[in-house]
């Protein structure tokens, strides 16, 4: 095997294992957000709808009920940081820091 190819596999097993995951996010930090930030207007145990829908099991969910889009980080983090219909743009409300350890909440769900 030549070293790129060699490099490219070790590249996928770290990849397919999360090594390569950084910052590693923090699910329980996500929730003290989800909490403070989101609570108010969604439940994290149910369906029902409180301001907004609620958001358990969303990332099994194939695609967002609002969007329509399938369901993703990219879909995911659009709607937080857009908004619309009821739900206020939060861009600035969760930064970056703060958006992977959200995404890794929202994926317990
Ligand atoms: C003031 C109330 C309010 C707050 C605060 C709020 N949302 Fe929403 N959210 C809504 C409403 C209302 C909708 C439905 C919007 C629509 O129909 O397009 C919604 C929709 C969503 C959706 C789409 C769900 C789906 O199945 O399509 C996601 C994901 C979401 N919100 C995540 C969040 C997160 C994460 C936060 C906190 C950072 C948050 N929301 C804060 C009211 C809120």
């Amino acid at each position: 095997m030549k070293k790129t190819q060699c490099l490219t596999v070790l590249g996928l097993l770290l990849g397919a294992t999360g090594l390569y995951a950084q910052p590693k996010a923090d699910a329980a930090k996500g929730k003290a957000t989800f909490d403070q930030q989101c609570g108010l207007c969604h439940d994290a145990l149910t369906t029902d709808k409180k301001m907004g829908p609620g958001l358990k099991g969303l990332y099994k969910r194939p695609k967002l009920s609002t969007t329509g889009k399938p369901t993703s980080d990219a879909s995911v983090n659009e709607k937080i940081d857009v908004g619309g219909n009821g739900m206020p743009p939060m861009k600035d409300i969760v930064p970056a820091a703060d958006r992977a350890n959200l995404l890794a909440y929202l994926k317990t769900l």
